[in-house]
């Protein structure tokens, strides 16, 4: 978690969640109830941070909570183990449980303490050995958000995040045998966080999908523009920096009031502003901010770009206003295009049946730049 004023690229601190009392509110009472949750939308939107944020109070009202991110992991036996780890810190109070096992067989006392703590949790000390397999650990791992809610009466709330890579670590079977173990769980339940919209809706919404039915699908909600310049405004002025609401929603209107964006510009901006010892936000030093975060945002955005190879096409013409059809290429070619790049997240279909963008600074982006 970054200490800088605009926290960028990772989740963030609960002060600096910005509009999320009432879906956080939502998310809390639908889980607290015992529905699992299943929520996606592109990088760089607040997922993470708002997952972590509900564990955050739920755990303080005396759920159980763990938390695993499949980025983070490789092999069907990290992933046993950071769920296993995850599962276990609500009765040890420590991160890796399964490490400090291995470590403490050194030290007799330690170990047993532990093993204590493990009680009633069917956990041997030399899980995993060379006699487990990683299935059987990955099974043991599954089943024990239940095993754990079940012996000590607390129900449990489990974060899955980047969840469509499980296929990438554990194969294509996975959803399957993961549905297999949770269908059953009465005192767990998950919310199912992912950035690969396409992969994440299948998962959850194909009618001959594993997950199907098996998780409430929320949208999340923009930020709205208010809440912004009243946060904008609350961090700029504990610096002694002066701003007008006219100039914060320069801001806003340029980032459209995307997330990390919307972060980098006031972060970039207020760069510029202690480089220069300016105390007061103008138009111009956002302007310049507003090309610093560009800059910064390069390798994101051609990343982004290609990832989407000949789908590209179908940006620039939006971007030159000038209709997505052309002749040449077949109309179901385009739709095709055009539904690859509203799966990804990059553009969406408004009301008026026109296609925007989702992040505007990947449109000024190619408005500079092609
Ligand atoms: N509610 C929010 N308020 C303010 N900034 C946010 C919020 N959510 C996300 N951000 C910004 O976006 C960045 C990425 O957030 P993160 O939760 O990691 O997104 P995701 O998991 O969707 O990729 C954060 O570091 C922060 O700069
Ligand atoms: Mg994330």
């Amino acid at each position: 978690m970054s200490n800088t004023l605009f926290p960028l690229g990772g989740p963030v601190a609960e002060d600096d969640i910005v509009d999320r009392e009432d879906f956080l509110k939502s998310i809390q009472t639908r889980l607290a109830d015992g529905q699992s949750i299943m929520l996606t939308g592109p990088r760089r939107i607040g997922k993470t941070s708002l997952a972590l944020e509900t564990l955050r109070q739920l755990k303080k009202q005396g759920f159980y909570v763990a938390s695993v991110d499949f980025f983070r992991v490789s092999t069907k036996q990290e992933l046993a183990t950071a769920i296993i780890d995850a599962c276990l810190e609500n009765r040890t109070g420590i991160h890796r449980t399964m490490d400090a096992l291995k470590e403490g067989i050194k030290s007799v006392t330690s170990a047993t303490k532990l093993a204590m703590k493990l009680k009633g949790l069917e956990f041997s000390l030399n899980l995993p050995d060379k006699n487990t397999s990683d299935d059987i650990l990955l099974s043991y791992a599954l089943d024990l958000p239940e095993k754990l809610a079940v012996v000590d009466k607390k129900q449990t709330i489990v974060v899955f995040d980047e969840f469509q890579d499980a296929a990438r670590i554990v194969g294509d079977d996975v959803f399957k045998l993961m549905r297999s173990h949770f269908q059953l769980h009465t005192k767990a339940n998950y919310l199912f966080l992912g950035s690969k919209e396409g992969i994440m809706n299948t998962i959850f919404a194909g009618p001959d999908q594993a997950f199907y039915r098996f998780a409430t699908i929320l949208p999340l909600p923009p930020i709205s523009p208010l809440a912004w310049t009243t946060y904008i405004k609350r961090k700029f002025g504990d610096q002694g920096i002066k701003c007008k609401d006219q100039v914060i929603h320069e801001i806003i209107k340029i980032s459209g009031g995307h997330p990390q964006d919307t972060m980098l510009i006031c972060s970039e901006t207020y760069y510029l502003l202690l480089e220069t010892g300016e105390k007061t936000l103008t138009l111009d030093s956002v302007q310049l901010g507003t090309n610093r975060a560009l800059a910064s945002l390069t390798p994101v955005f051609d990343g982004i770009l290609d990832e989407l190879g000949a789908a590209k096409r179908i940006l620039t013409r939006l971007i030159q206003k000038q209709s997505i059809y052309e002749k040449g290429t077949h109309p179901t070619e385009i739709k095709r295009k055009v539904d690859m790049l509203i799966n990804k997240g990059i553009i969406e279909k408004t009301d008026h049946g026109t296609y925007v963008f989702v992040e505007p600074m990947l449109k000024e982006y190619l408005q500079r730049e092609y």
